[in-house]
């Protein structure tokens, strides 16, 4: 058997600093399979984006192990494509120089690098905007902008989080079809995170609940529904009885506080 693309076990992340602890994570136990699309779910707060960071090497967690295609990966940067909550682009390069960038520092020749990066420009709705400055786009551009460096980093698990957060729903929806199509012609291990209940149930295989933090594994839910999957699908009997499953899982608080985001975002 092939080991799991990603395995984290007893994870714990302890924030220190000025003398106060948060305890971030706490025990974490996670296994996603090679090809598999898990998505997280878990109130703000709970340790996500931490965990993404250990597993993106650049956070070395308190205690536990975490490996990436059975490597450690602790302490390690570069074994997957890891897209920050904050895209962290670099105002001081134009788009189409951001998106090349994990390419260029993997020692990909500047040219190439850019040659591969403009051709995914019209695939993320970004044409046209090659030499613009990050300062210069809109907040979704500047997401698909990440995203798109994301996909160009050669590595065979993606870490996500919260890629979509900054559009509306109707890009969001757009974003979603294109996810899949993408992913069907070149699969990859995908770990995304996000607040959105419905955008997790659209997405992925399996979604994960994290409790309040410290964050553990509270439920674990397999979506088993076809693919392609269609927006419709949301209001389908079988998506309805699986998404109350993970408010369930959420809790009363949590899932409130998910429900009360939903609402804000309409
Ligand atoms: N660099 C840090 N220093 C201190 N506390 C932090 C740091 N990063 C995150 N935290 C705290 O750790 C907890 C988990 O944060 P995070 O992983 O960002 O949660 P989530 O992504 O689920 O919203 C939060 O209480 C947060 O305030
Ligand atoms: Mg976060």
């Amino acid at each position: 058997m092939t080991a799991p693309a990603i395995e984290v076990a007893g994870l714990r992340h302890t924030f220190r600093s000025k003398g106060r602890e948060v305890a971030a994570v706490e025990r974490i136990d996670l296994e996603v399979g090679a090809g598999e699309f898990v998505a997280l779910v878990g109130p703000s707060g709970c340790g996500k984006s931490t965990l993404l960071r250990v597993l993106s090497g650049l956070l070395v967690p308190t205690g536990g192990t975490a490996r990436v295609m059975g490597e450690d990966c602790v302490g390690r940067p570069g074994l997957v494509a890891y897209m920050p909550q904050k895209d962290l682009l670099l105002p001081w390069r134009r788009a189409l120089a951001n998106a090349a960038l994990g390419l260029e520092v993997r020692g990909v020749p500047r040219k190439e690098a850019r040659a591969r990066a403009k051709g995914l420009f019209g695939v993320f709705g970004l044409e046209g905007f090659e030499q613009a400055w990050p300062g210069q786009l809109s907040g979704g551009m500047r997401q698909r902008l990440a995203l798109l460096r994301t996909f160009l980093t050669p590595a065979g698990v993606l870490l996500l989080d919260e890629p979509f957060g900054a559009l509306d729903a109707i890009t969001r929806r757009g974003m979603h079809a294109w996810l899949q199509e993408v992913l069907a012609l070149e699969p990859r291990t995908v770990l995304l995170v996000t607040h959105d209940v419905e955008e997790a149930l659209v997405l992925a295989d399996r979604v994960v609940v994290l409790s309040p933090r410290p964050g553990r594994v509270v439920e674990e839910v397999a979506v088993g529904l076809g693919r392609p999957r269609h927006p419709g699908v949301v209001t389908t009997g079988d998506f309805t009885a699986l998404k109350a499953r993970v408010l369930a899982a959420l809790g009363d608080g949590a899932g409130a506080e998910v429900r009360a985001q939903e609402a804000l975002e309409g």
